[in-house]
């Protein structure tokens, strides 16, 4: 058993809280002996706690078929009180297209992406994750496994199981960073 500790952190982008609850679950799947993982908002991704990742995996909802901008952000807000919707703590963060315009470039170190988007043919729903994808491969990171999505339905709730898939895809992707590194984690 080797004891150097591998540290994984997510990034998350969420308004309504799902792509949080998601991030959460995907750090259970992830969290066995000898990794250690940090959940934390896009407000939070400090560079200090990134340049130690092995493992950088990062989600953020899908608004208008692609990643979130300045404009979706605040039509998720003004629509989360027409729709009696509770806003995430990190719904005043900045969005991750800003956060990617800020974050230092990698050699190679592993990462994933993934998104939240309402249940339907991605054709039409369009995913967020193909986006954050391209932006951490043109940011020098490799991509461990295919960009996942995580479904709610039309009232912005979680599907049911997407929690438990969440939780069974961190566990993917510890197993695949096990394969790669070569040591127990
Ligand atoms: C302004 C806006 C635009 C959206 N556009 C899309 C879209 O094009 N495709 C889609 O699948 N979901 C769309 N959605 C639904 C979001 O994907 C959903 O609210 C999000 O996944 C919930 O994650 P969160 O709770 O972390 O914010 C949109 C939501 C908002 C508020």
């Amino acid at each position: 058993m080797s004891t150097v500790e591998t540290h994984v952190v997510i990034v998350y982008e969420s308004m309504y809280g799902n792509t949080h609850h998601i991030a959460e679950h995907i750090a259970s799947g992830l969290g066995i002996d000898g990794v250690q993982v940090h959940v934390v908002s896009v407000g939070e991704a400090l560079p200090g706690l990134l340049a130690a990742a092995d493992l950088l995996i990062v989600g953020g909802p899908t608004h208008v078929h692609a990643m979130t901008s300045a404009t979706s952000r605040h039509a998720a807000i003004a629509a989360a009180d027409q729709d009696g919707l509770q806003l995430d703590p990190a719904a005043t963060n900045p969005g991750l297209r800003d956060w990617f315009d800020q974050l230092d470039i990698v050699d190679g170190t592993e990462a994933a992406a993934f998104d939240t988007r309402v249940d339907g043919w991605a054709l039409f729903t369009g995913r967020a994750s193909h986006g954050i994808a391209s932006h951490l491969t043109e940011r020098g990171y490799r991509l461990l496994d295919e960009p996942e999505s995580f479904l709610v339905d039309k009232h912005n709730r979680l599907v049911a199981d997407e929690a438990e898939r969440a939780t069974a895809w961190g566990a993917s992707l510890a197993a695949a960073m096990h394969r790669l590194l070569d040591h127990h984690w």
